[in-house]
């Protein structure tokens, strides 16, 4: 069944709908299976290991065996903070993102719907994502980015799978609400993360960090947000554990935003149920430049309900984190995934979080996915002839 998340009007599972038609809220899809967790053992390590979980057609599943992704322990950053840190590393998915779980829920229910065209509004990584996703199904992909604010790789990846790509003049949020247009015309199956089903798939990190740690709940899992998706999957993914019995205690869910594009966290500040939208967010993490996000609501009941936190940082402050866990882990994030890393940082320096907690940070897409911010944070590599002498000059000189 799905459920208006506030006045708890209820559709069928193959209603298409967005938003509750009574109040105009957002939906979640309610799931609860009775099952023993010894059913996940010795299956493959993918999202779909939890496939009781999952609320589509299991003969359907269309799948790029997403999910599975490394679970890092960080001894020396995590050292350095006072904290023990692991880091779930969601730039090992497919198209390189976490998208790739919910897309592939997301495509399932679309071909059990029988529609033939999907699209979606994205800062890059939803675009890539189901533009991959759309061509395994075999359907047609509509997809709307922002204009020039769209990194390098995921705009590769969109086009190079076939979607067709418009470019609005106009930011995230101008771009989601024409292709909600298009969509309640009928024109299209709307796959961003307002869909329930995405955030069905996107729950998989929650149930992984779980399983990850030996079934037992982190202190805490920090992440970035932008439309907010993400942060609610979580949440309802080890919500749904801990209410299976699968384990005894829940993490506090802590949301990161870039300071120029934070709603959500002014929103906690003063203890609203829902959001101001930004006008004109901006920040160099381009997949989290979001004003208005759909899944605010949720968000903020994530935050409250587990006894969370919200935090802005700086485009710089994301930019240090970025090279320090490239260059102390070895682990290649893009700018907004470094937001968790740079929003764990702050929070420990502020007292927030305390020494010895256990802390996820879940980083959500690959460093590939903007190549130039990663060029331009370096030096010019030094060119030079390809005999021992030139090289020793320049080493003796480094
Ligand atoms: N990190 C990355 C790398 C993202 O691409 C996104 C969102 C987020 C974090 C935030 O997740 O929106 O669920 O709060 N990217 C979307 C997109 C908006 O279009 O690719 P969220």
């Amino acid at each position: 069944m799905i459920k208006c998340i506030d006045c708890g009007a209820e559709y069928g599972l193959r209603d298409i709908i967005y938003t509750c038609r009574e109040c105009g809220s957002v939906l979640e899809v309610l799931c609860s299976p009775h099952v023993s967790k010894d059913i996940f053992e010795c299956r493959k390590s993918t999202m779909w290991k939890y496939k009781e979980f999952m609320p589509v057609d299991e003969s359907r599943i269309v799948t790029l065996e997403e999910g599975g992704t490394p679970f890092c322990k960080c001894k020396k950053l995590g050292d350095e903070l006072g904290v023990k840190l692991h880091v779930k590393v969601e730039g090992s998915n497919p198209t390189g993102s976490f998208k790739d779980r919910g897309m592939s829920v997301g495509i399932t229910k679309a071909l059990e719907l029988g529609v033939d065209t999907v699209g979606c509004a994205s800062t890059g990584n939803t675009s890539a994502s189901l533009a991959a996703y759309a061509a395994r199904a075999g359907l047609k992909c509509i997809v709307l980015l922002p204009a020039g604010k769209v990194a390098l790789g995921k705009l590769a990846q969109a086009m190079f799978h076939g979607a067709e790509v418009i470019s609005i003049k106009g930011n995230f949020d101008e771009a989601l609400e024409a292709v909600t247009a298009l969509a309640l015309e009928g024109k299209l199956y709307l796959l961003n993360s307002v869909n329930p089903f995405r955030l069905e798939g996107q729950k998989s990190i929650g149930f992984e960090i779980v399983d990850d740690l030996g079934w037992r709940s982190p202190d805490r899992i920090i992440l970035p947000v932008g439309n907010a998706g993400n942060i609610s999957a979580i949440w309802k993914g080890v919500t749904e554990f801990y209410e299976a019995g699968f384990i005894q205690d829940l993490p506090r869910m802590t949301g990161i935003q870039a300071e120029g594009a934070a709603p959500i966290t002014r929103a906690v500040r003063k203890g609203l149920d829902d959001i101001v939208p930004v006008e004109n967010p901006e920040t160099v993490a381009t997949a989290i430049r979001i004003g208005a996000p759909v899944s605010a609501k949720k968000a903020l009941r994530a935050i409250y309900d587990s006894d969370g936190l919200a935090e802005t940082v700086t485009d710089d402050e994301i930019l240090s984190a970025q090279k320090l866990l490239a260059r102390k882990e070895g682990i290649g994030v893009e700018p907004a995934s470094a937001a968790s890393i740079a929003g764990l940082k702050k929070l420990v320096e502020m007292g927030e979080i305390d020494k010895g907690e256990e802390i996820v940070c879940v980083v959500t897409g690959h460093l590939l996915k903007d190549p130039n911010t990663a060029i331009n944070a370096c030096k010019e590599p030094i060119e030079v002839d390809a005999n021992l002498e030139s090289l020793s000059r320049v080493l003796n000189h480094l």
